[in-house]
């Protein structure tokens, strides 16, 4: 199986596993595994940020970002194509208590008077704008990288405003290995940013969300709520050491992996990229072909090679480290296989 669905569908590698086997470990609720306090440490200084906390997940990362720095009733301003907007089961409304005000762009990347626009006036009647949160790279626009200027210039919008700046990072070393422009110069100056374990870099599970010394103990605080505290941690943790040591160079590969099945797309009669791949995440649409996102991508994986039918007509399809060269060259010649079987003509 070519498994493009999204790079979560990654394995942890045999070296990986190995490191998971042999991770010294201790009561990570009790501050106490030193592999867990070893990969806070990494991440915080990835980040250039002062502290860090292990998170079960990116989900809960998001939302102990948001808890820790809103008040129910208050509102953050987000893309309309977000995860936090879209695929985290409304956690914010639901848990946070807050609303949260969607800015709809082409691409997920939005700008500073977009933001501008979005913080609502401070009277009575209106909700208190408190979060703007950055999505990069972007995930359901297809795999966008945000300019850094773009980003800084976000920011201080918050800043400017009193709210507070926060990076969903889940993909951000795709945007690093996209540009060489470092993960902590992208975060530079807002108050929460995370990155995802569980994606590109191959671990079974975690992420890690940096912040303040006060923020973290904040967002500490919402992990023991919310159930995400852990014991002997550092079984996981090793595994996003080893990533960080051994996966990382393995990003710049996906993003040219995706740009390969890009060009090989692009070639087949009636397949219409849908948005420039930037990343390790491309977007394509089989609307001329006249068959349904569906239709299409069931043909696919008869053939072995999955993806994901994300409306009606278009398709995204993800690199990640368990899907080499031959993997993508396979993946185009299925979709002209079944571009032609299925196609109208
Ligand atoms: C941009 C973005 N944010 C957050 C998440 C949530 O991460 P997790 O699956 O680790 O909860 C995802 C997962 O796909 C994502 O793509």
């Amino acid at each position: 199986m070519i498994d493009l669905f999204s790079d979560t569908q990654s394995r942890p590698t045999p070296g990986m596993r190995e490191a998971m086997a042999r991770a010294e470990v201790g009561d990570e609720q009790a501050g106490a595994d030193p592999t867990t306090n070893a990969l806070c440490a990494r991440v915080a200084e990835l980040l250039g940020m002062e502290d860090a906390v292990f998170m079960p997940s990116g989900t809960m990362c998001n939302l102990a970002a948001i808890l820790a720095q809103t008040r129910p009733g208050d509102e953050i301003v987000v893309d309309a194509s977000s995860h936090i907007f879209n695929t985290e089961a409304a956690s914010a409304a639901t848990i946070a208590g807050v609303s949260s005000l969607p800015i709809t762009t082409a691409d997920g990347v939005f700008s500073a008077s977009d933001a501008e626009a979005a913080v609502r006036p401070k009277i009575r009647t209106a909700p208190r704008s408190a979060l703007i949160s950055v999505e990069n790279t972007t995930a359901f626009s297809g795999g966008s990288v945000w300019p850094l200027a773009t980003m800084r210039a976000v920011r201080d919008v918050a800043k400017r405003h009193g709210l507070a700046a926060h990076v969903d990072g889940a993909r951000l070393l795709n945007a690093v290995a996209a540009t060489g422009i470092s993960a902590a110069d992208y975060v530079q100056g807002f108050d929460t940013a995370w990155i995802d374990l569980s994606k590109g870099l191959g671990c079974p599970v975690g992420a890690v969300l940096c912040g303040s010394k006060p923020l973290i103990i904040e967002a500490w605080r919402w992990k023991y709520r919310l159930g995400g505290a852990m014991r002997q941690s550092g079984i996981l943790a090793a595994a996003g050491l080893y990533a960080l040591d051994h996966h990382v160079e393995q990003l710049r590969i996906d993003n040219a992996n995706a740009q390969a099945l890009d060009a090989g797309l692009r070639a087949i009669e009636g397949i219409v990229i849908a948005a420039p791949t930037q990343s390790n995440i491309l977007r394509f649409s089989v609307q001329s072909l006249g068959v349904t996102a569906d239709a299409f991508a069931r043909a696919c994986l008869e053939r072995g090679v999955r993806m994901r039918a994300t409306d009606a007509y278009e398709i995204r399809a993800t690199t990640h480290l368990d899907v080499d060269t031959d993997g993508i060259a396979t993946a185009i010649e299925v979709s002209r296989e079944v571009a032609g079987a299925l196609g109208r003509g």
